[in-house]
């Protein structure tokens, strides 16, 4: 089987425990980034790995945003979601390393906590490049590999585990990743430790 389809069941294994599973992570840190992030949003936004939807409750009703995942299990939630927050979203299975839009197709593109999955994350990085447009915007919402010895190490020892269970590598150096994809220009705040981070990068088209 190859790799995609891997991470892809993983996912669609995982849909029913996700939010029940992430809940810690949820109340601990990322619910607020995830506010935060909203506030940022405008006019036509796509957001790559919807998952099961965990942003939905808190986009702002002035954006038309479109969603998309390649797993169609996470999806089903994230559905669910746009219903019971009566939102607005065309949720959409697609990968994120084969983006089904023109070039320059939206004003702002968003992620939280995706590229630790993407099977080939430059090849998705440079998608999101091509479909943002240059005076657009694009946050990000990120984990990755420490730059502590001992807890790099440890995230080293424990991403086969997560990897098999998800399909989320604990370990991925996600800002190296944006820069072989070709940004220079890429703002990055520590959120907690220097594990979680807020990435944006606009005018990247210049
Ligand atoms: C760790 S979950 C995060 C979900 C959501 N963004 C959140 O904040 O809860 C990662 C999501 O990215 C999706 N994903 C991973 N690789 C993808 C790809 N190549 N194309 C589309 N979705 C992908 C997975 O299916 C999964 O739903």
């Amino acid at each position: 089987m190859d790799i995609n389809e891997k991470i892809r069941k993983r996912y669609d294994r995982a849909s029913s425990l996700y939010d029940i599973l992430e809940q810690p992570m949820e109340i601990m840190t990322l619910k607020r980034w995830r506010t935060e992030v909203m506030k940022e949003l405008q006019g036509d936004v796509l957001e790559i790995g919807v998952g099961t939807g965990k942003n939905i409750q808190y986009y702002p009703d002035n954006i038309n945003v479109t969603a998309i995942d390649f797993s169609e299990k996470m999806l089903e939630k994230a559905r669910e979601k746009s219903d019971i927050y009566n939102k607005k979203v065309k949720l959409i299975h697609m990968d994120a390393q084969n983006i089904g839009f023109p070039d320059n197709s939206f004003d702002c593109v968003f992620t939280t906590c995706v590229f630790c999955s993407v099977p080939d994350p430059v090849k998705g990085l440079k998608e999101i490049k091509r479909v943002c447009k240059g005076d657009g915007k694009i946050i990000m919402i990120e984990h990755e590999r420490s730059e502590n010895r001992a807890i790099g190490l440890l995230m080293d020892i424990f991403n086969p585990i997560t990897l098999n269970l998800y399909g989320a590598n604990i370990n991925r150096r996600t800002v190296d990743n944006i820069k072989k994809a070709g940004f220079t220009k890429i703002d990055v705040t520590n959120l907690k430790s220097d594990i979680l981070k807020k990435i944006v990068i606009h005018n990247f088209k210049n």
